[in-house]
C-alpha cells in the first residue's frame, strides 16, 4: 500500500512544536513496516542548504488563485527506498524567516500557503506513478484536502482517488479565515456549507477535515473522548459527535533514532535504565550551563515549551515563586518561547532567585535534549494536551514527569495511587496553583526517598512508546477505510 501524508511541519527539516516530531517519527516508523510512504511539506527558508540532500526536480505546475497564477516546483529527497519526501517550492509563499508567521503574528496570506500546499498535495495524488490509496491530512494546513479530493473524484470520474483521514493534533487551532478565501480553493462556491468548511460565516479549514474524511483521528484516548465536550470541543463538539464512529485516538510515540540517551550526540555523558551513572554527569553540565550552582544535592526540575495558556506556563511561574519565597530548595530550567508576557515573568522569575531559576528564551533542540537529560522532575501542568511529547521524552531520558491528567498525559504517565508497582510519575488534576504545589511537595518528598525515586525513574525509563507498536494502529486503520 502506498500512504501520502501531508503536512505544514517535518522534522528536522521545519518545527515549530511537536506536529513536526510526529508526522517524520510516523512516516519512518510506517516505512519500516514495510508501507511505500511520501510525505508533502513546504520547502521553508533555507531548508536546500541546511539539507543538501533535498534536489529540485523537473516536475513544475501552475494554479490560478484569484488574479494570480500561481507557480510551484517539486523538490524531493529519498531517505530510505519505501520513504520519499516531497518539497512543495513557492518562493512567495514559503521563503520567509517563519513557519506561520513572525515576530508573534501569523502571515496575513496563511489561508492562500496553505490552500497552496494542499493544491499541491492533490497534484501528487493525482499523478505519481504509484497513486497512494490514503491521503493522511494532519492539522488545519491540510484540512482542505479532504474537500479538494471529494470534488476532483466527482468533477473528473478519478476512479483511483485515495480515501482520506485527517488527524487532529491540537483542536484549538481550526484556521478560520473570511469566506473570500474560498475563491483560491478552485472549489465551487456551492461547496461551500455548513457540511462542509462553513462555520460562522467563515471558511473552517478544520472543520473540513472533520466532515469530509473518511475517518478522524487524534493523538491520545483520553483526548479523543474529551474532545466531544464543551470544555474541550472548541466549539467542534457537536460535529464530532456525530462523527463518533469514525473518530479514534493513537498515542503519539518517541522517535528512538533521536531521543535514546544512550547514544544522544547532544548529551556530554551517555546513560541508559540500567547504567544510570551518566546522569549526574548531564546534571552537573547543565546547571553549568545554565549558570545555576553545580549541586547534585537539589532536585532539578524543568519545562520546554511554547509558552501559552494550553501549556500551563502562567501556573509554573506563580507556583515557582510561591514555592521559592517560602525557601524550598529546589532548582528549575526553563527553555521557552511564546507570549511576551509570559517570557518576561520566566525572566523576572529568574532575576529574583538566580541560584534556583535560569530561563532561556528561546528555541534550542540541542539545549532541549540536555534539559531532559540533567533534570529530576519535569512540568507540565497543560489545561489541555491531545498528546505531548515532552513527558514521553523526560520519562525515557529519566526526568519524572509531574502532569495534569489530561489528554495524553493522562494516558502516558502512571501515579502511585494508580498503580505502586508501575508508577512513573505524579498526575494531579485541577488546573490551579494549590494543586501543582501539592503535586510538587510530593516531588521533594519523593526526592528524600532514593530507592522510591529510582524505582519510579526505572519504570519510566523502560516504558515502552515505540514508534513500532503506535505504526500498527495506523497501518490497521488503513487498511480499513480501504476496505470501506
Ligand atoms: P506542542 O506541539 O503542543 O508544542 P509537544 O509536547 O507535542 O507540544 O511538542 C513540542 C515539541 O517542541 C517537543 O519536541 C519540544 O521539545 C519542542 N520544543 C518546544 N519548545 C521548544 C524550545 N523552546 N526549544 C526547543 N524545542 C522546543
Ligand atoms: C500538538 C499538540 C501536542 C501533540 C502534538 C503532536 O501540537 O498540542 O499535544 O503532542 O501536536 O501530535
Amino acid at each position: 500500500m502506498h500512504v501520502l501524508l501531508a503536512t505544514s511541519e517535518l522534522n528536522p527539516y521545519s518545527k515549530t512544536g511537536g506536529l513536526a516530531d510526529m508526522v517524520s517519527a510516523l512516516a519512518r516508523a510506517l516505512a519500516g513496516t514495510g508501507l511505500r510512504v511520501s510525505v508533502v511539506t513546504p520547502l521553508y527558508r533555507g531548508m536546500t542548504e541546511s539539507h543538501p540532500g533535498i534536489e529540485p526536480t523537473s516536475w513544475r505546475w501552475a494554479f490560478p488563485m484569484g488574479e494570480n497564477l500561481v507557480e510551484g516546483r517539486f523538490h524531493c529527497q529519498k531517505p530510505s527506498p519505501n520513504l520519499t519526501l516531497w518539497f512543495v517550492d513557492q518562493a512567495g509563499f514559503f521563503d520567509r524567516p517563519g513557519v506561520y508567521g513572525e515576530g508573534g503574528r501569523d502571515y496575513a496570506d496563511n489561508a492562500a500557503r496553505f490552500i497552496f500546499l494542499s493544491r499541491a498535495a492533490l497534484i501528487l495524488a493525482r499523478h505519481l506513478p504509484e497513486p497512494p490509496k490514503v491521503l493522511h491530512c494532519h492539522d488545519w494546513q491540510t484540512g482542505l484536502i479532504p474537500i479538494l479530493a471529494r470534488h476532483a473524484q466527482l468533477q473528473t470520474g478519478w476512479t483511483q482517488a485515495p480515501r482520506t483521514i485527517f488527524t487532529i493534533h491540537n483542536l484549538a487551532f481550526q484556521g478560520s479565515f473570511p469566506i473570500s478565501s474560498w475563491g483560491l480553493t478552485g472549489l465551487p462556491s456551492d461547496w461551500l456549507h455548513l457540511e462542509s468548511a462553513l462555520h460562522f460565516e467563515r471558511v473552517n479549514f478544520l472543520k473540513a477535515g472533520l466532515t469530509q474524511s473518511q475517518a478522524i483521528t487524534t493523538v491520545s484516548p483520553t483526548y479523543a473522548q474529551e474532545i466531544l465536550t464543551p470544555e474541550y470541543g472548541c466549539g467542534l463538539e457537536g460535529l464530532l459527535l456525530k462523527r463518533y464512529n469514525d473518530l479514534s485516538g493513537i498515542l503519539n510515540g518517541v522517535d528512538h533514532e533521536e531521543w535514546s540517551p544512550g547514544s544522544d550526540p547532544a548529551l556530554p555523558a551517555p546513560f541508559t535504565a540500567e547504567d544510570p551513572a551518566g546522569k549526574a554527569v548531564c546534571k552537573a553540565a547543565l546547571q553549568r550551563e545554565l549558570g545555576l550552582p553545580e549541586n547534585p544535592a537539589l532536585p532539578l526540575f524543568a519545562n520546554i515549551s511554547r509558552l501559552t495558556d494550553q501549556k500551563g506556563s502562567a501556573l509554573i511561574v506563580q507556583t515557582l515563586r510561591g514555592l521559592l519565597d517560602a525557601g524550598e530548595a529546589l532548582q528549575f530550567a526553563l527553555l521557552g518561547s511564546g507570549e511576551r508576557s509570559l517570557e518576561n515573568a520566566f525572566r523576572d522569575l529568574s532575576k529574583r532567585f538566580p541560584d534556583q531559576v535560569a530561563a532561556r528564551i528561546g528555541f534550542d533542540p540541542a539545549l532541549s535534549h540536555r534539559i531532559e537529560a540533567g533534570a529530576d522532575f519535569y512540568l507540565m501542568p497543560s489545561r489541555f494536551e491531545p498528546c505531548g511529547l515532552n513527558q514521553l521524552y523526560s520519562l525515557r531520558y529519566g526526568a519524572i514527569p509531574i502532569v495534569r491528567a489530561t489528554g495524553g498525559l493522562q494516558d502516558s504517565v502512571i501515579d502511585p495511587r494508580e498503580n505502586a508497582a508501575q508508577a512513573t510519575g505524579i498526575k494531579f488534576i485541577p488546573s490551579t496553583e494549590a494543586a501543582l504545589k501539592k503535586a510538587i511537595l510530593k516531588a521533594l518528598a519523593l526526592w528524600k526517598e532514593p530507592a522510591w525515586l529510582q524505582h519510579i525513574r526505572h519504570n519510566g525509563m523502560t516504558a515502552d512508546f515505540s514508534w513500532e507498536k503506535q505504526a500498527a494502529e495506523y497501518v490497521a486503520l488503513y487498511e480499513s477505510v480501504c476496505r470501506e
